[in-house]
């Protein structure tokens, strides 16, 4: 079959602007997209740039996007892909949310930087080291199975709404691997690692576009992570900060009244900060002349006896799980006497 591949050409050396370059090339209904850059590279443009490796989803240099979708090039058929996006060429360009180095190649670097914020590494109680190992359960291990999967390709950094907006945000791969370390038996820190991911650019900044779980190609679903963190530092007793007052003042103004009010969510959100809430005024005078303005008299919905129904069901299913997590804990612990 024929492939038509649009590709964004860029050296950020040579300081120029950035280009499409169309390529065809005649390949297997069986290859993917790697197969199709390899055979430009080869035979049509030596200069162009991309990263590959291992050719099989595992070592993840192969990150990219593809008609506006972050993907892995080694495991992306072309046929399907030009099936489902229903288009005769593909436009593959650089992940998003890191500079573009050369062609297809982006720096890593803020994506590391991330990672190595969030500590990555084991910090157990030194005064009881055991002589040979730190031994762990089949369920210990098994519950950080899925985390510990990740193959750093990067794609959910590059397709992160929330990183998007603010470049200090840990991003969603940094985030999972914090909730991993968290979680894990041999770990030490788990109050001081909850305290810090709970800190501003931490979990709360999370948009949940969910486009994290969407793209990443092992399954690690990093939003669940961080969505996990954030139960840990409310549970914690870690309310102080505007994501959990968002997360609080969100649940209360539905449980009244069925549906958000607008208006209250971000005075509820900002807290006691008078430079916070002074700084809305004037998106709320902008707000006011485009018309878009929210009711300012908030009452509730027709049916909010069962929207109260719900939370009062959920909370029951939640005091419920507690006391088995409870029961199972107690248990394990008469076994290990
Ligand atoms: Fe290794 Fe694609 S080349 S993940």
């Amino acid at each position: 079959m024929k492939v038509k591949l649009k590709i964004r050409k860029f050296e950020a050396k040579k300081d120029t602007l950035p280009s499409y370059k169309t390529y065809e090339v005649e390949v297997p209904e069986t290859a993917t997209l790697l197969d199709c850059l390899d055979k430009v590279k080869w035979y049509q443009d030596a200069s162009l740039t991309y990263r590959r490796n291992c050719k099989n989803s595992i070592c993840g240099s192969c990150a990219m996007n593809v008609n506006g979708r972050t993907i892995l090039a080694c495991e992306t058929h072309v046929k399907h892909e030009l099936t489902v996006s229903k288009r005769n060429e593909l436009i593959v360009e650089p992940m998003n949310n890191m500079p573009v180095l050369r062609d297809l190649v982006v720096d890593m670097a803020p994506f590391w930087d991330a990672l190595q914020a969030v500590e990555p590494w084991l910090q157990p109680d030194e005064s009881k080291v055991p002589e040979k190992e730190y031994l762990q359960s089949k369920e210990e291990v098994h519950l950080l199975d899925k985390v510990a999967g990740c193959i750093m390709c990067g794609a959910c950094f590059g397709a992160c709404n929330g990183r998007e907006a603010e470049e200090k945000f840990l991003g969603p791969a940094a985030l999972a691997r914090a909730w991993r370390y968290t979680m894990d038996s041999r770990d030490a820190r788990q109050k001081d690692r909850v305290a810090l991911y709970n800190e501003p650019h931490g979990a709360w900044d999370c948009t949940h576009c969910f486009f994290c779980v969407e793209v990443c190609p092992v399954n690690v679903a990093p939003m669940d992570q961080i969505l996990k963190l954030r139960k840990m530092a409310m549970d914690a007793g870690m309310t102080n900060n505007p994501g959990a007052r968002h997360h609080v003042g969100f649940e209360k103004i539905i449980e009244k009244s069925g549906w958000l009010d607008e208006v209250k969510l971000p005075v509820v959100s900002l807290g006691f900060n008078l430079i916070g809430q002074l700084s809305m005024i004037p998106l709320g005078v902008r707000m006011f002349t485009k018309g878009k303005m929210p009711h300012l008299i908030h009452t509730p919905i027709e049916k909010i006896k069962e929207v109260r129904d719900i939370y009062q069901l959920a909370r029951e299913e939640e005091k419920q799980q507690r006391k088995m997590l409870a029961a199972a804990i107690e248990r394990k612990t008469r076994e290990k006497l």
